[in-house]
């Protein structure tokens, strides 16, 4: 490996530079895409940072403290003027909405809610819905550091409760199985995932390179330790350089 100024940088910005937030808006930015969908607003730390014509939350309970929501409002409030906020589950949103999800289909969405495969698989189901034919689905959260970052249980609560060995308070779950399900049954979706932020997987309209063969039976037998032994190949994991091309491709 060389150790040349080039490479420093680069290391420089596969660690320090590139997160979820800052993929997102170059995505929004490239595309100039007028609506954005974010399922789970956790603390805000990136709904209320993304800048975009208009913005649309979905989570069951707004937990974000007073203070801070002022802060942030306060520091980025020509971001937030026109948002849009929906206190109920992803599943009721995309039911009770779709009328107006038909109308006006969505540019770009990040999902970021329940930390379970069938959740998650559900929420990109239902995104591709509503999707613009060149639009874009970020899904948070694919690629998980541990064991118990990607203990699948049914929710955060249950997860942070059951004493789990090296438990950080992070928990993925098992939402990287999503990635594994789609890149073994999709021929029409062109699916990746950066190799940072916790894994931010990207998901668009195409043709899907290099399929998996999966049966949704061996996804659901699928352990972690299958995934550490194959991480690379089951989700297409790609470095903040392949992301600078990707963005090229999109218009
Ligand atoms: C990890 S946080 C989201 C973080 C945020 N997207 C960010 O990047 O800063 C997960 C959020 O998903 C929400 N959530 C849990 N179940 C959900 C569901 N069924 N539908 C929508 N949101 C859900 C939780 O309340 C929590 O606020």
């Amino acid at each position: 490996m060389h150790f040349d100024a080039e490479n420093v940088k680069i290391v420089r910005k596969d660690i320090l530079i590139m997160n979820r937030v800052d993929i997102i808006q170059a995505i929004i930015n490239r595309k100039k895409a007028k609506i954005y969908l974010e399922i789970g607003f956790g603390y805000g730390d990136c709904f209320l940072n993304i800048r975009a014509p208009r913005k649309i939350i979905v989570d069951p309970r707004f937990i974000i403290l007073k203070k801070r929501i002022l802060k942030y409002y306060y520091k980025n409030i020509s971001k937030n003027i026109f948002n849009k906020y929906y206190e109920m589950t992803s599943d009721k949103f995309f039911t009770a909405k779709q009328t107006l999800l038909k109308t006006q289909l969505l540019d770009v969405v990040f999902l970021d809610g329940l930390h379970t495969y069938k959740q998650s698989l559900k929420d990109l189901l239902n995104s591709l819905k509503f999707l613009n034919e060149d639009g874009v689905i970020i899904l948070h959260d694919c690629n998980p550091r541990s064991e118990t970052e990607a203990y699948p249980a049914n929710s955060y609560e249950e997860a942070a409760n059951m004493n789990l060995p090296g438990w950080t308070e992070y928990w993925s779950g098992d939402v990287w199985k999503t990635i594994a399900y789609l890149r073994s049954t999709r021929d029409d979706l062109d699916i990746f995932v950066l190799n940072f932020d916790h894994g931010v997987g990207i998901v668009t309209k195409g043709i899907q390179k290099n399929k998996l063969g999966y049966s949704r039976e061996d996804i659901e037998n699928l352990s972690y330790k299958d995934l550490e032994r194959n991480r690379e190949q089951i989700l297409n994991l790609k470095t903040p350089q392949y992301f600078e091309e990707f963005l090229k491709t999109l218009h």
